[in-house]
């Protein structure tokens, strides 16, 4: 199915996420196109007088934010998020996620965690019955050293590693980072394999997000469906 086709069940899931958002809140803003139909959708809010602070992911959500008339936080500031709101690549039936197709994935824990709670977002086609296999595992690696830190990975995971291209360049994250996407075929121990990738030095952060998720919401072709 097209991202075309997906964008309605994303804009729904998205929609009904506002039924979280209360006058006067700081908000944890995602990155990705199912975020940005929940920032667009806040714009409606604060048009109607609502008053939203937030915390963005990235540049590109920040930019989104700022048109939606949400006053960010600044990155020194202690930010005492109420609910953070984000998408996803993979949720599996435990709620463990894969993020960071978008390359965000270090902002994107970071404000999770910070959160109070923390929403996830997605279409239907993210739902799978183990993490892995139609999706690689982004890894954000300090580029000092990155091929040995991709040779401890690929021993560690018994995958492949790709270093992530842009325009024929590595891809930087905004903290200037390398992304290497591991090839799974299955993730059987989210948790494990988090706690063993934070041992190799090298690693900044993996894409694993294991027990953040307070509330899934998926928009499906029978309708909007919420977990707690
Ligand atoms: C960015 C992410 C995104 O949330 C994830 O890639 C889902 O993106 P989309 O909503 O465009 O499908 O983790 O780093």
């Amino acid at each position: 199915m097209s991202d075309t086709d997906l964008s309605a069940y994303k804009r729904s899931a998205a929609l009904t996420a506002l039924d979280y958002v209360k006058d006067g809140m700081v908000l944890g803003l995602g990155t990705g196109s199912t975020a940005k139909e929940f920032i667009m959708a806040l714009g409606t809010k604060v048009a109607a007088g609502m008053k939203l602070r937030g915390v963005s992911t990235s540049r590109e959500t920040a930019t989104l934010a700022d048109r939606s008339g949400i006053v960010l936080l600044d990155d020194n500031d202690h930010w005492p998020i109420d609910v953070a709101v984000d998408g996803a690549d993979q949720v599996d039936p435990s709620f463990n996620l894969i993020k960071g197709g978008g390359g965000a994935l270090l902002k994107e824990k970071i404000v999770a965690v910070s959160a109070k709670q923390f929403i996830v977002l997605i279409d239907y086609t993210k739902r799978v019955p183990f993490l892995g296999k139609t999706f690689p595992l982004p890894i954000e690696v300090i580029s000092f050293g990155w091929r040995n830190t991709a040779r401890a990975i690929e021993a560690l995971t018994r995958s492949r590693v790709v270093l992530r291209e842009q325009a024929g360049a590595p891809f930087r994250t905004e903290s200037g980072n390398l992304i290497v996407d591991t090839h799974m075929a299955r993730i059987d121990n989210p948790r494990e394999l988090d706690a063993a990738l934070h041992h190799i030095p090298g690693i900044v952060e993996t894409g694993l997000f294991i027990d953040c998720a307070d509330v899934l919401i998926v928009g499906t072709p029978q309708g909007v469906e919420t977990y707690h």
